[in-house]
This record gives structure tokens, C-alpha cells and sequence, in this order.
């Protein structure tokens, strides 16, 4: 983990532009991902009650987070966005992503923007600041752990969820979950 961690914040030092550094942070994880990653036992367990993240990473700056994000079978996200850039990479499990075009203007229907299934060593660029919106659930019978890297302290950050019918938007703020 400390060599992801290094590697990420020497790109966000780099390279300012967003989407120039995500593809090189895709990289990194991609890389951490197919060396092994030893996560901590109590930043994998599912919450029977909603998706959780747990932080792995804050840096002191909040410059960027690294999150282990957990999905138990059957448990998904609302349409949301993030505010910021996102990277996110499969550790074990399948997760269902749905996206969406970031709508311009409030209150017209959602269009939607392609769907794929990740699997345990994929990694993808879910988010720019442009580009940011998308619905993810567990796929499959085993809960989903993902490693997801985003240009903030993402479990304080105020983001949106949308009801893609309407384009209706409530904002709202992860919070991260409980490692003890
Ligand atoms: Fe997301």
C-alpha cells in the first residue's frame, strides 16, 4: 500500500490536470493490484445495512484519498457524482457500473452513457470533474471490494445523487466508515 501511496502522490504533485494524472493513477493501481495488495481485515468487511468505504488513505492535504470500498450481494449506490477525479480498481468481486452523461443544466432525465461489469484486477477512470456520474452495484453472489482513489478526502466531500427520471438532485456526503 505505501508504494500506491507513494506513486499516486508524486502524480497528483506532477501533474495538476486531471485528465492527465488519471490515467497515470489508473496505471499505478493497476500495477499494486496485479502485485498483491495486503489489506486490513477491518477495510473489507461488508455492512449488512449499505455500501461502505473505509479509508485507507488520506493525505495530510487532502490532495487525494484511497479507499476500500465494500459491497455486499445485492447492496449498490444511487446515481451519483464525486465533485472531483475518481480511479477505481477491483480487488475481489464483480461490481456493475452504469454511467451517465454529468447533466448541464438541472431537472431534465439523465442519459445514460454506457454500463460494464469490472472484474478483480480491472481499473478504470470512473471520474473528471466533467465526467463524474454513475450508478454501481455488486454483481454476482460475493460481496465486491474495490480500491478507489479520488482528488479529495472523498468521505467529506458534498456531492450530488441524481433520480436519473428527473434529473432531480440531492447532495449528500459519504462519511466514512468505521475501521475499529
Ligand atoms: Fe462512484
Amino acid at each position: 500500500m505505501q508504494d500506491l501511496i507513494d506513486r499516486v502522490a508524486g502524480i497528483v504533485e506532477a501533474y495538476p490536470d486531471e485528465h492527465v494524472l488519471t490515467p497515470k493513477v489508473a496505471e499505478a493501481l493497476t500495477e499494486a493490484l496485479a502485485r498483491g495488495l495486503d489489506l486490513p481485515a477491518a477495510t473489507t468487511r461488508p455492512n449488512p445495512d449499505r455500501y461502505v468505504m473505509y479509508p485507507l488513505y488520506i493525505a495530510d492535504d487532502e490532495s487525494f484519498s484511497i479507499a476500500s470500498a465494500v459491497w455486499d450481494v445485492g447492496q449498490g449506490t444511487p446515481v451519483h457524482g464525486h465533485e472531483t477525479w475518481g480511479v477505481v480498481g477491483i480487488y475481489s468481486g464483480q461490481e456493475h457500473e452504469l454511467s451517465f452523461v454529468k447533466p448541464t443544466v438541472p431537472d431534465v432525465p439523465l442519459i445514460a452513457n454506457g454500463e460494464h461489469v469490472w472484474k478483480p484486477g480491472e481499473v478504470t477512470v470512473c471520474c473528471t470533474t466533467d465526467d463524474d456520474v454513475h450508478q454501481v452495484r455488486c454483481e454476482g453472489d460475493a460481496p465486491v471490494i474495490g480500491i478507489h482513489i479520488y482528488g479529495g478526502n472523498i468521505g467529506t466531500i458534498e456531492r450530488r445523487s441524481y433520480e436519473p427520471e428527473t434529473g432531480r438532485v440531492d447532495w449528500f456526503v459519504s462519511n466514512w466508515g468505521d475501521t475499529d
